[in-house]
Order: structure tokens, then sequence, then C-alpha cells
């Protein structure tokens, strides 16, 4: 047995855990057919989702790091990555089922746990940590999906924001992480010189996107690029998707746009998305400090206090409903609450090397990828930090993703 990190071995015990039964809150209301029905043709089933994170932590604890025999094999091909399409994926065994084989591995791996050489895996079940995340993420957006535009929230009692722009000074700045939890695409952190940009201290907000909305801008071919007005007009799309009228979310972030909308709502506006290192400077530059700061608001661990994520909420806030969070440079709702897209390809940085497998990153480095940057309501604390990079298709809007501008 190790006993270099004692401590860090009860810290991922109790990560473990708790990683786990959020997983499973998400489910407590979930009937059988929610549980197998594809909701949406580019997505698979909640259901699937939860055996898949069973799968991959019995891939890579129990038969990559132990050398156990696989727990059911029958059904790798269905949970794999790679294994079905997605439309087969809703042949699901039941429900009881999947928990079963979640709570079997999981008491395999933590037996595991209690002797694992976390000197050489420690990044391993971090990365492993943040794919269960991830997955809850996907899951809540499907759930959200299911359930359609139903729970109208009331705004919370706040003063106005006062939407004005920050101007950030040319800098070099470090971008990226090499921290223990840096996922492959965050690495290797690197200098970079930024040019002077000027970036809204708020996401936009509802209020603002139905003035764009109001002003003709889904009519407008001018506002939007050649592809996305291509979409738009193919799709039928005239509002976000979730959108409702904003009277009581005026001043919570528009969410459910693609990266198309985005763009073509920043052109109407005179400005632009920022660029991923003009976001992560906007988060985590400290003037006049060489290091990058982990949070907007510093190095503590994610809090109720700094921002709105992991279902703490449940639902989107005002962008000004967090002064805790804001950035040195005086930027708010940075992480959580939404989702950010950016103007940046999904590339990967100067030094790349992928873990823990090739197809987590690499294999969508293809131009045809944006990044969106922050975090949601519903992100989970492991893949809550400013360096963090999220990576879709830019028609994609089902996620709870809006958009700052800059110019
Ligand atoms: C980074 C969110 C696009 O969900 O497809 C999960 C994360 N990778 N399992 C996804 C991921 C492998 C990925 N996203
Ligand atoms: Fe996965």
């Amino acid at each position: 047995m190790s006993k270099a990190h004692p401590f860090k071995r009860n810290l991922l015990q109790a990560d473990m855990r708790a990683a786990r039964a959020q997983t499973l809150q998400l489910f407590a209301d979930v009937d059988d057919t929610t549980f197998c029905q594809q909701i949406h043709p580019d997505f698979s089933p909640v259901g699937w989702h939860l055996g898949h994170i069973a799968f991959t932590e019995a891939l890579w604890i129990l038969e990559h790091c132990a050398g156990q025999p696989m727990l059911a094999p029958d059904y790798r091909r269905l949970f794999t990555a790679d294994g079905l399409s997605k439309v087969e994926r809703q042949n699901l065994p039941p429900k009881g089922w999947i928990l079963n084989y979640l709570e079997t591995v999981r008491s395999r791996v933590l037996d595991y746990l209690n002797i694992a050489p976390l000197t050489e895996q420690a990044r391993l079940w971090y990365w492993l940590l943040q794919h269960e995340s991830q997955h809850n993420e996907t899951i809540s957006f499907l759930l959200h999906l299911h359930q359609g535009q139903s729970n109208v929230q009331e705004e919370l009692e706040l003063a106005d924001p006062d939407h004005d722009r920050i101007k950030i000074p040319a800098s070099y700045f470090v971008m990226g992480s090499d921290r223990l939890e840096a996922q492959d695409n965050e690495r290797p952190p690197r200098e970079v010189w930024v040019e002077t940009f000027t970036i809204d201290r708020y996401p936009v907000t509802c209020a603002q996107y139905q003035a764009f909305i109001d002003a003709g801008g889904y009519q407008k071919s001018d506002y939007w690029s050649a592809a996305g007005w291509t979409w738009r007009s193919q799709q039928h799309i005239t509002q976000p998707l979730y959108w409702q009228r904003p009277e009581h979310r005026k001043h919570h972030p528009v969410y459910g746009v693609s990266h198309y909308e985005a763009a073509a709502y920043a052109q109407w506006a005179g400005k632009r998305l920022p660029t991923e290192v003009e976001w992560e400077k906007a988060a985590c530059w400290k003037p006049g400090c060489p290091k990058t700061i982990p949070y907007p608001w510093g190095k503590q661990r994610p809090a109720p206090q700094h921002c709105n994520y992991s279902h703490h909420i449940g639902y989107t806030t005002p962008v000004n409903a967090y002064p805790q969070g804001q950035s040195p440079s005086g930027c708010w709702d940075m992480l959580g609450n939404v989702w950010e897209w950016t103007a940046s390809d999904f590339r990967g940085y100067d030094g790349f090397a992928a873990y823990p497998y090739r197809g987590y990153s690499a294999a969508y480095f293809d131009g045809q990828h944006r990044v969106m940057r922050g975090g949601s309501w519903a992100t989970r604390q492991w893949g809550l930090r400013g360096s963090f990079r999220n990576w879709y298709h830019p028609w994609v809007r089902e996620i709870f993703v809006g958009f700052r501008c800059a110019l």
C-alpha cells in the first residue's frame, strides 16, 4: 500500500461517493419510459448514460488498473462509447439491472481504491470523476428536454444589472493548467500574448436577447454567417430552444442557443464572441500576478456562494446574483449558470498529449467543433474551473449554453 498520500486517498473516496450520490439523485424521479427513450436523435437515452458511467469505471479501474475480468461482458458493446448507434441504445436492460451493475462495479472499485497506487493513478481517478460529472450534465439537459418548458421561475429581487464593458489591457497570460485534475485538452499551460480587448461584465440576458428577436434578428441574413443562415433557414429557427417570454427572467442569461445564434446576436450588437484565451483571461487573470488563478474568485474550491452550479438552485439565476464570484477584472458569472460559446475552434494546445485515450479530446480536433467555457447550473464541482474546455458542433443548442460578447 502506498503511504505517500493517505489524506488524498480519503478525499478521493469522499469525492467518488459524492459524485455517485449526485448521479443517482438525477434519477430519483425518472420513470422507465423516460429512462429508455431517446428524446433527441443526437443523444442517447438517459438510462444509457447511467450504464455507460458504470462501464467506464469498470473498464478503466477494474480492467486496466486492477486487472480484473470485465463484469457483464455481454453488455460491453452496449455501454462502450463506440459500440452501438444512439438509436440502438434504447434497447436497455431494466433500470433495476443498471442500478445493480453500477453498485457492483462501485463496490469493487472502492475495495480497489483502498490499495490503489495513487501516486501513479491519481490523474486517472480525477479524470474518471469528471467523466461521471460530464455525463451528469448530459443527463440533466436530456431530462430538461423531456420535461419541456414547464417550470417558470420567480426572478430574485435584485437591482438591474449594469451592462457595461470591461477593458482588459494587453499582457502575457498563462492559459491552461497542469493541475492534477486538468484534462488532456487543458495541457500544457502556456504563456500567450493577449491584445487589449473589452468584454461584457455579464452574459447576454433574456431581456437583451428579446431585443434582438424584436429587431428581426432571426429574419435578417446580414447578422448571420453563411453556415448559420443556412442552418436557421432549414430548421426554421425563430427563437432559442427552451425560450419563454422573459417577463420573469429578464436578467437571467439566455440559454439553449447554437453558436450560430450567439454569433448573430453579437454581430447585431456590433460586437463579437470572445476567443477562448480572452474568456479565460477575463475570468482568471489577476493583474500584476504572473500566476493564473484557478477560479475567478481565487483559489477556493467552488462553493454555493460563488456561483450557480451542480443543481444547488436547479435553474438559471440572474447574471448579477453572485458578487462573490466575480473575477479580478470585474466579470460576473463566468463560472456556473450557463456555458458560454467562444469564437474558438476546439484544438490541442502546443505540446498536447492525449489522455487517457485519443478519442477523449483529439478525435474532435477537426475544425468542426467550437469551444464553450464556464459551466452551467448543472455542472458538477469536478468540472468547474477557469481552464476547463467543453466543445460541441456549432448547431448544438440542447446544452445549457449562452454567451457573452467581446469587442
Ligand atoms: C466534452 C461533453 C462533449 O459528453 O461527449 C463523455 C465528454 N467524453 N465521455 C461528451 C465525454 C467521453 C463529452 N463532451
Ligand atoms: Fe463517456
